[in-house]
């Protein structure tokens, strides 16, 4: 298949591009290198040393992978975009092309402005493009288990779609899940879905929405293959999710910093499931009746849970902090991941070894850590 990775140059993107390279897809990845950029503005950076795009395409076009770039910002520049989709007819667009911390997003209003105008304009043109250029394409959008804001009041979390009686007629109906976004960030996530749905009755695009649980783990089958293949690390306060922070504040000999009592919920996948994920669902596309929507989890696990695991494995003591972040202090949490296992998804959950894989990075790559950045998370 001819796939478009929008966002191939970050943290998910990046080892999915060579996934499916390698399982002989022809790739085009597709970015703006902001998230390379914000690095700079943070004064940030990954743990590990990320090469230049055009060295990571050199090297993997050498292993004999059909992988190309094109650096377009797809919100700014929709005429180069969609002459992209015209030209070259892709079979599916993954859309990972987003602004996609949290933190960042509340930091003041010129990164909430952005991530609105970047994340809504971006999903809306490649929308547009499709619909005008290329209307049998399929397009994988990343989306986040965080629309739902985490809890467990209507029962597990389904794909995507309730099952409700209405109380008024007796009726029986299915309703897109309520969200309930905690960040600016997820709410552009919210919106995407809504823009989703009214493409998908409108012009009948063929679109899966996959809500991902925070991913942790750095490297992957086709990212360790080569040096210069190194995914990025991001351990700080704004970018690096919870549990690549804790396990580089134990490699580096801190304490590891919970948020609050930790009893905090999530859901949890690895980033080599991202990418095998992804694969499983460009490989079998959905009809276009409705927007298919599926829960891309491996596991749900308290912070606190995370927390202690590293702890007993390194020794490192907890250290509880105030929290930043206006959230339930503790909540339940239930997930439902049928659809993707139906497709053969066969989730890779916290183990040791894992842990080990990701602590020799962090340990190697301790010359780069920033320690100031660890806790720069704003407040909100
Ligand atoms: N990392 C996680 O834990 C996680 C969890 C759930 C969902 N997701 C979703 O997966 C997607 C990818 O996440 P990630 O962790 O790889 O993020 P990332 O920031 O590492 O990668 C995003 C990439 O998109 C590019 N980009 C952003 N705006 C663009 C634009 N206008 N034009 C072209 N390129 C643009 C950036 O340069 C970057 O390379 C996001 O949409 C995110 O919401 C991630």
């Amino acid at each position: 298949m001819k796939i478009f990775v929008l966002g191939g140059d970050g943290f998910c993107g990046w080892p999915t591009a060579l996934k499916l390279a390698k399982e002989n897809h022809e790739v085009w990845i597709i970015d703006n290198l902001s998230r390379r950029r914000i690095d700079e503005e943070l004064e940030s950076n990954s743990l590990t040393d990320i090469e230049p795009i055009g060295k990571r395409i050199a090297t993997a076009r050498n292993l004999g992978w059909d992988i190309k770039f094109w650096n377009i910002d797809i919100a700014k520049s929709y005429g180069y975009f969609a002459k992209a989709v015209n030209e070259l007819q892709p079979d599916a667009i993954v859309h990972f092309a987003e602004q996609r911390a949290a933190p960042y997003s509340m930091l003041g209003q010129t990164e909430r402005r952005y991530t609105v105008d970047n994340n809504i304009t971006t999903t809306h043109n490649v929308l547009n493009a499709i619909v005008d250029h290329c209307p049998s394409c399929h397009l994988v959008h990343l989306g986040t288990m965080g629309v739902y804001g985490y809890s467990k009041e209507m029962g597990s979390i389904p794909e995507g779609y309730l099952d409700i009686t209405v109380k008024e007629t007796g009726e029986d109906a299915s309703i897109l899940y309520p969200t309930n976004p905690g960040s600016v960030y997820h709410m552009t996530k919210s919106m995407d879905q809504l823009l989703f749905q009214f493409y998908n009755k409108n012009w009948n695009i063929h679109i899966t929405d996959l809500h991902q649980g925070i991913v942790w783990g750095t490297q992957t089958e086709e990212t360790s293959m080569d040096k210069t293949l190194v995914n990025r690390f991001d351990y700080d306060g704004i970018y690096g999710t919870v549990l690549n922070r804790f396990i580089s504040q134990a490699a580096t000999g801190k304490n590891l910093s919970v948020y609050g009592t930790g009893g905090q919920k999530r859901a949890f996948i690895h980033i080599q499931d991202t990418a095998n994920c992804v694969k499983l669902a460009i490989e079998n596309v959905p009809d276009n009746k409705k927007v298919r929507i599926l829960n891309q989890v491996s596991e749900v696990r308290s912070v606190k849970e995370l927390a202690m695991i590293i702890s007993n494995s390194y020794g490192t003591p907890i250290e509880f902090l105030d929290n930043p972040r206006k959230e339930l202090a503790e909540n339940d949490l239930a997930v439902d991941n049928q659809g993707l296992k139906s497709l053969g998804f066969q989730p890779i959950t916290l183990t040791a070894n894992l842990i080990d894989d990701v602590r020799y990075i962090a340990t190697e790559m301790h010359k780069n850590l920033k320690e100031e950045n660890i806790l720069n998370s704003p407040k909100w």
